[in-house]
């Protein structure tokens, strides 16, 4: 009984740095709004073993979770784990002030990047500055934008628009992604902006990801589903490797068929030669 505090301290004393590998510092959850912050999202300046690198958010002095994806700004505005949907604002846009976006972004820096994901047919509004007034294109001028021989408009549709869509009369200055109600495909300049504000789905693709690093690449089957294949070109020496089994394949194919159509009738032939002269030499005897 004597002998029971000093184990209980050496136990104690055993214990105690275990328990602290056991417990790492706590990953921050939550900024602001966003309460829900977990892998793979990490946010910045938390201990290194929260979340993916790949997937950083950070929360501003407002309380604002920020993710800079392409040299863009976006307010989180909510994530989804169970759809894998992360939905994001353009910093200059949220609040529905007239303007361009902080960066432009769509659908190919998206495809480009091999974290997030969005079916090919994705909304986007573009600004387009053109060199004359595109009557067409009325009710979605930007005011704010319009220069003294200039007018710029915001062109909202259900693809990706490309220089080769637009008259000949305009440019496109910038793009961004968005996201509508079914029911509610925008025209005017105030609608689309009030749609904008209300931000643009990516899904992320941790798996995608993986896949692009180890030299694969992505394939989505179905544009609405998160499943994906991973597919691999088969690098050189597993071509090299299958291209030499091939070989010894046809090989030993042929060296069989050999032996048993050419070789084998041969002996025999040449036995029942041997046997027909060496009979025939005895028969004199
Ligand atoms: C941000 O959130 C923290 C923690 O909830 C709080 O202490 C701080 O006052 C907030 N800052 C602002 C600017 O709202
Ligand atoms: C976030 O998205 C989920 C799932 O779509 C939805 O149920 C929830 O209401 C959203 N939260 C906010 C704040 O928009
Ligand atoms: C636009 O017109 C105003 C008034 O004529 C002039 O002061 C300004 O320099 C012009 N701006 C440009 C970009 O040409
Ligand atoms: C937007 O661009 C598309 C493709 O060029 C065109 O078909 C459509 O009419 C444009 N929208 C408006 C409102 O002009």
């Amino acid at each position: 009984m004597r002998n029971s505090a000093p184990i209980a301290l050496l136990i104690i004393l055993l214990f105690i740095p275990i328990q602290a590998r056991n417990h790492p510092p706590p990953c921050s959850t939550s900024c602001g709004v966003i309460h829900n912050i977990g892998y793979p999202f990490r946010l910045k300046g938390d201990p290194p073993h929260c979340g993916d690198p790949d997937y950083e958010l950070y929360c501003d002095n407002h309380n604002r979770t920020i993710l800079n994806f392409h040299a863009g700004l976006y307010y989180v505005n909510n994530i989804s784990y169970a759809q894998r949907l992360i939905r994001l604002v353009d910093i200059n846009l949220a609040a529905g002030n007239c303007g361009l976006p902080y960066r432009s972004l769509g659908l190919a820096e998206v495809a480009g990047d091999g974290r997030y994901y969005r079916q090919y047919f994705s909304p986007h509004a573009t600004f387009v500055r053109c060199s004359k007034e595109i009557n067409s294109m009325g009710s979605s001028m930007v005011p704010c934008l319009n220069g003294n021989t200039s007018r710029v408009y915001l062109n909202y549709t259900n693809y990706m628009l490309y220089v080769s869509d637009i008259t000949s009369y305009c440019d496109i200055i910038a793009m961004v992604l968005s996201d509508h109600k079914v029911d509610q495909f925008p025209s005017s300049y105030e609608e689309i902006q009030r749609t904008l504000q209300l931000g643009f789905d990516m899904r992320w693709a941790v798996e995608c990801r993986d896949c692009r690093a180890d030299g694969g690449y992505c394939q989505f089957p179905t544009q609405e589903s998160s499943r994906f294949h991973c597919s691999k070109e088969d690098d050189y020496a597993t071509q090299l490797r299958n291209a030499i089994l091939f070989l010894a394949y046809v090989f030993v194919i042929g060296l069989i068929l050999f032996c048993r159509y050419i070789l084998a009738p041969l002996v025999i032939f040449a036995f029942l030669l041997y046997k027909c002269f060496s009979s025939r030499n005895r028969i004199p005897r």
